[in-house]
């Protein structure tokens, strides 16, 4: 199965203003992916994901809608399934998903189960997510057994699960506060999991520790443009990068 993936798309349009991130070059965004979704058409993707931090503007801006908007009418104009959550730059799921089609929790496709957590809590003071415990409950309960016909699991979150908190060039915590703790309900369940995750604008390649796949994503909106097919047939998982420009 192919399956398209772009994050951090950080797209603005009909909201003022420039970026105080020069190097997040929205307002070429929806160009660029435009071509992203054309490509994933043509290579015979049957499912596009994207992994939040879908626009870029202050939250009380009235002309954010009318860029979440513009999102909905390219996904849906590229005649793909689609899964699409919100990160810390999106409004809040209630808001967001009043413009955005929401998808269930947990969704198949092909022999693939995609659940999708989009509704992870972020700290504005602390500038950070974690994954509230009914939600982890839920999650430990869904990943307790495999169904039938489901060779793969794919989790779609915002926030960086593995690897563990880098300090690079700074201290923004981009990983789960309790990272770990969903990390051990992944790494206990029977099934073949692959964790897609953004919000780390360089990405991170795919790893497997402790038997659970992971994959970050890096942002769609800065050089050079990357965005990924999954390839997800064989028995080891691969991806595929592209440039938007
Ligand atoms: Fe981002």
């Amino acid at each position: 199965m192919k399956i398209g993936f772009v994050t951090d798309l950080h797209y603005r349009e009909a909201v003022p203003g420039e970026s105080p991130h020069p190097q997040r070059e929205f307002r070429r965004v929806g160009a660029l992916l435009r071509r992203c979704l054309q490509h994933f058409r043509s290579a015979g993707a049957e499912l596009v994901l994207v992994a939040g931090d879908n626009v870029d503007a202050p939250l009380d801006d009235p002309r954010l809608d009318t860029d979440l908007a513009s999102l909905r009418e390219m996904l849906t104009g590229s005649g793909l399934p689609f899964v699409i959550i919100p990160g810390n730059h999106d409004p809040a799921p209630e808001a967001f998903y009043r413009v955005l089609p929401r998808s269930p929790r947990v969704l198949r496709s092909g022999n693939c189960e995609i659940i999708t957590f989009f509704d992870d809590a972020f700290d504005y003071e602390l500038r950070c997510a974690s994954r509230q415990p009914e939600l982890l409950a839920e999650m430990h309960q869904l990943l307790s057994s495999t169904p039938s016909g489901v060779e793969l699991t794919i989790l779609l979150q915002h926030y960086v699960l593995y690897p563990e908190q880098e300090h690079h060039d700074s201290d923004y915590r981009y990983n789960y506060l309790n990272d770990a703790e969903i990390r051990a309900i992944m790494e206990a369940s029977p099934r073949r999991l692959l964790a897609l995750s953004g919000h780390l604008h360089r990405g991170h390649p795919l790893v497997t520790h402790n038997g659970v796949t992971y994959f970050i994503g890096a942002a769609l909106c800065e050089h050079p443009f990357p965005y990924y097919l999954l390839h997800t047939d064989a028995d080891e998982i691969t991806v595929q990068e592209f440039h938007a420009a």
